[in-house]
């Protein structure tokens, strides 16, 4: 499928590095408002496709399918534009920044038969993959709690401004920092859980900004939570705690506490980070849990290859790869629009908490579940 990127700022960078292991997506186009950051891009990757504005994509009717890569503040305009231009959007995560922006762009795609999904898509992941399969088998029998944690250490103590990708973009601080971690990163344990266990019912948050200014050398324009923790409550019945910082020591594990076992994952930005369950007993009125955990071994994903760069942690390519194919096999993508915007105002609700908390009941749901890859 005729696809385009949309900003080809630092992320951007990963795409092109997933990129090869998905034909079914033929880079047709890029472009980016920054005509030296488009040149540098195009320069790195050899690319001949440059366009000097969005107009030259949304103008050429052989493009289906646009990757939205561009900084959240920017993702409405341009998704829309995309969408009224009669393309396809895989938009970088949030879907928008409020959720009237978000629920219009859904709308708009439905009333043109479009599709729309936003990242992560680590969901689609072999890890995210056989902890699904694990829990569909049982294996932990009944789950009421899981802990989730996205801390990722005292990133505005790290050396930073030393980050760049492979062709050259800085890590875009200032607008990491404004954004905040939360809407940055919430996303990739928010989705695994409505994928494994439905909608949610409601968020009880807590957020704060605890380091303000963040130590930059250029002033923030606004503040956003470097500290988040919720209770996501499933109306099947389940609790999730996450938490997100840039703050406490880095720990990306999650855990589910089943009746029959804990199963556990050391991070879920790494697509093979292995699957470990520890089973529980009951002896003599003393519950027991395995001191050392077995790897339930990890599963085979059908059409997925691994990069020849070796491990490849998380492969960004897999979302629109699955949006391209879902679109060319007539059939409901992976990760469904309805999906992706109720995960997207489970993200925001935590974003938008204060420190005083706050519970927000869940307007939009989800129909159809989505369904696992097919497992080789
Ligand atoms: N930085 C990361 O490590 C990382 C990782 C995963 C996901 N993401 C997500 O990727 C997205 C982009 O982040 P990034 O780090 O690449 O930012 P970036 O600032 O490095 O790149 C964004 C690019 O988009 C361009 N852009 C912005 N608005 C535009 C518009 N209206 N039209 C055309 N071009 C426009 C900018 O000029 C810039 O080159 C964000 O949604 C972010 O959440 C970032």
């Amino acid at each position: 499928m005729r696809t385009a990127i949309v900003g080809c700022g630092f992320v951007a960078d990963f795409y092109m590095q997933s990129l090869p292991l998905y034909p079914v997506l033929e880079l047709a186009a890029v472009t980016d408002r920054d005509p030296v950051r488009l040149a540098q891009f195009a320069g790195f990757h050899g690319l001949t496709c440059a366009r000097d504005s969005l107009d030259g994509v949304l103008s050429d009717p052989s493009i289906e399918l646009v990757l939205n890569l561009t900084n959240p503040d920017s993702h409405y305009e341009v998704s829309k534009a995309c969408l009224l231009a009669g393309k396809h959007v895989y938009s970088e995560k949030p879907l928008a920044m409020r959720m009237e922006e978000a629920t219009e762009l859904l709308a708009l795609a439905q009333s043109r038969g479009l599709q729309i999904a936003s990242a992560p898509c680590n969901v689609l992941g072999e890890t995210a993959q056989t902890v699904w399969k694990a829990l569909r088998e049982r294996r932990i029998g009944d789950i009421k709690l899981v802990y989730a944690e996205l801390d990722d250490g005292m990133v505005f103590h790290m050396p930073y401004r030393k980050w760049f990708s492979a062709s050259g973009r800085q890590w875009p601080y200032k607008d990491e920092f404004e954004v905040g971690c939360t809407l940055e990163h919430a996303g990739y344990y928010v989705t695994w859980m409505t994928a494994f266990f439905g909608p949610a019912a409601s968020v009880t948050a807590f957020a704060s900004c605890l380091y303000p200014d963040k130590l930059t050398d250029v002033p923030l324009d606004r503040d956003a939570p470097d500290l988040s923790v919720a209770c996501i409550q499933f109306e099947s019945g389940v609790v999730c705690r996450l938490t997100c910082t840039i703050i406490a020591q880095e720990d990306h594990r999650l855990r589910m506490f089943g009746d029959r076992g804990i199963l556990s994952v050391e991070d879920c930005w790494n697509y093979h980070s292995p699957v470990v369950i520890k089973r529980m007993f009951n002896i003599r009125r003393r519950t027991i849990i395995e001191p050392i955990g077995r790897r339930y071994p990890l599963v085979r994903i059908q059409g997925t290859r691994q990069s020849a760069r070796g491990s490849n942690k998380m492969q960004f390519c897999r979302g629109p790869a699955e949006m391209a194919s879902a679109v060319q096999e007539r059939r409901q993508s992976r990760l469904p629009a309805d999906f992706c915007l109720h995960n997207n105002e489970i993200v925001l609700a935590i974003q938008n908490a204060t420190e005083n908390g706050s519970t927000h009941r869940l307007r939009t749901s989800f129909k159809a579940a989505p369904q696992p890859m097919l497992i080789l």
